[in-house]
């Protein structure tokens, strides 16, 4: 059969309260032209996000109330060590309530004035816990993978000659290497198995702790069996063994490849370092065998992580991303390229050239697709990224839209939606105008800031 079906039927439903564009029109306006600050009600389909916004499972549920509450020694945090011990081997399993509670554990650990971290691109909490301590994170992306267009299959890897002069010139101000898997700020690209194992064996020769940020693990996962040579005929669970198999930890956000709605892990095999991370974990998030969950969190992602790793599930998964992105590069729509794991990206500079950067072209895709088709979707570009420390305002590196895709929660109807929206946008985008910043707050300016659009 040609067609990909969604492997599963829907036993509950949130039904979508529908609009007319003249409200979204007024409910935008009434938002001060941003999208974060609308309400979720009035959005039809929301891509701001695939963190937390999964669907469960039926067994997922049953696992809910299977979840026991003791705030010691829980049977549901022995079922959620085993659950991440069966994928990723580590001895000391530290549940938080989310994945920056566990980089914010790491980093108080290791991190520090002077300190340096090197990744393929750290996430944004990830560079925040990092620099909060006074640490730098560095960026040793392969150049491919800062290309929109370059077809490199995987786009996510690190470039391993920059690692190596990187440690040389570190040398002991280096606490860990980490790799985020797949790479999120660079498009939901994976990581090849092969650079997984070569990065590991640099940090090793050089003493140092290998570290994976692996939010989207089983994503990853898939596209080394699709793409890389000699990984078409292993199961997903021996895949992904084989990539932590050389990582002495892990941060991990079980709201993406675990299926849950909130919860995350600290992974360590250092019992020095493990002892450490519980004393804070203690002081900030909970005790050792509930971390920030509850009972039932915990039952919930034992359950998820069973499931995450399906074969049929990861074929529909990355397909709908893979179709999405084919239908709006046959509109001519620039997307980045090939398909990532949880996104599609849309270049935005290439797409509306009349736009200059700092009237941000990406704001205006994503406020043009809320009003034809209440989209929602996030801007990552000049807004989230052109205020700088000293007060002045540059273009970012790239301007993209990112379309988020939550798992299990959204249609081929809607895919197919989402599509048509766009085919409107693209006939009309030479009349889309830019907007300005009439207020933004201290920091993270593009949850809160206000717009105006102009002309
Ligand atoms: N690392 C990566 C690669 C992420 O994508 C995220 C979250 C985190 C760490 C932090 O995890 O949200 O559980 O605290 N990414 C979400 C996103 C927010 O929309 O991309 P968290």
């Amino acid at each position: 059969m040609k067609t990909i079906i969604e492997p599963f039927r829907i036993k509950a439903v949130e039904p979508i309260r529908m609009t007319t564009r003249e409200e979204r029109r007024e409910k935008l306006a009434a938002a001060n032209h941003n999208v974060f600050t609308l309400a979720s009600d009035d959005v039809l389909i929301d891509l701001l996000t695939d963190s937390g916004t999964g669907a469960m499972s039926s067994e997922q549920w049953a696992a809910i109330m299977r979840g026991d509450e003791s705030y010691a020694g829980s049977p549901s945090f022995e079922r959620f060590q085993a659950a991440i011990r069966n994928l990723m081997p580590f001895d000391h399993i530290i549940p938080t309530h989310q994945g920056r509670a566990a980089e914010a554990i790491l980093f108080s650990i290791l991190g520090g004035p002077g300190k340096n971290f090197p990744s393929n691109t750290h996430f944004d909490t990830t560079r925040g816990n990092i620099e909060a301590g006074g640490a730098r994170g560095h960026d040793l992306l392969i150049d491919e993978g800062k290309d929109p267009a370059n077809l490199h299959p995987f786009k996510g890897n690190m470039d391993l000659e920059k690692l190596e002069n990187y440690l040389q010139e570190h040398g002991d101000s280096v606490p860990c290497v980490m790799l985020t898997i797949t790479n999120n700020a660079g498009g939901g690209q994976p990581v090849s198995l092969e650079n997984i194992h070569a990065v590991a064996k640099i940090a090793h020769a050089h003493g140092r702790p290998f570290i994976i940020d692996g939010c989207r693990f089983a994503e990853n996962a898939w596209f080394i069996k699709q793409r890389e040579k000699g990984q078409q005929d292993r199961s997903i669970p021996d895949i992904v063994r084989d990539c932590f198999s050389v990582a002495d930890g892990m941060t991990m956000s079980a709201k993406k490849d675990a299926f849950a709605n909130i919860g995350g892990w600290l992974a360590l095999n250092d019992p020095e370092l493990a002892e450490l991370a519980r004393a804070r974990l203690i002081q900030t998030e909970g005790f050792p065998t509930y971390g920030g969950l509850a009972g039932r969190d915990l039952d919930a992602i034992a359950q998820g992580l069973t499931e995450i790793v399906d074969d049929d599930y990861l074929r529909y998964r990355i397909r709908t991303n893979e179709y999405i992105i084919e239908r709006l590069d046959a509109l001519g729509i620039p997307v980045v390229k090939p398909a990532g794991g949880h996104a599609v990206f849309i270049d935005a500079k290439a797409w509306l050239p009349h736009i200059p950067p700092l009237e941000y072209p990406g704001y205006s895709v994503a406020a043009a697709l809320y009003e034809i088709g209440g989209i929602r979707c996030a801007e990552i570009g000049s807004v989230m990224f052109g205020r700088q420390p000293d007060g002045s305002e540059k273009p970012a590196m790239m301007e993209l839209v990112r379309m988020a895709i939550p798992r299990r929660t959204y249609t081929q109807s809607h895919a197919d939606y989402i599509v048509e929206c766009f085919a409107e946008l693209a006939a009309k985008k030479d009349s889309l105008r830019g907007y300005r910043i009439t207020w933004e707050p201290k920091l993270m300016r593009h949850f809160t800031c206000r717009f105006e659009p102009l002309g």
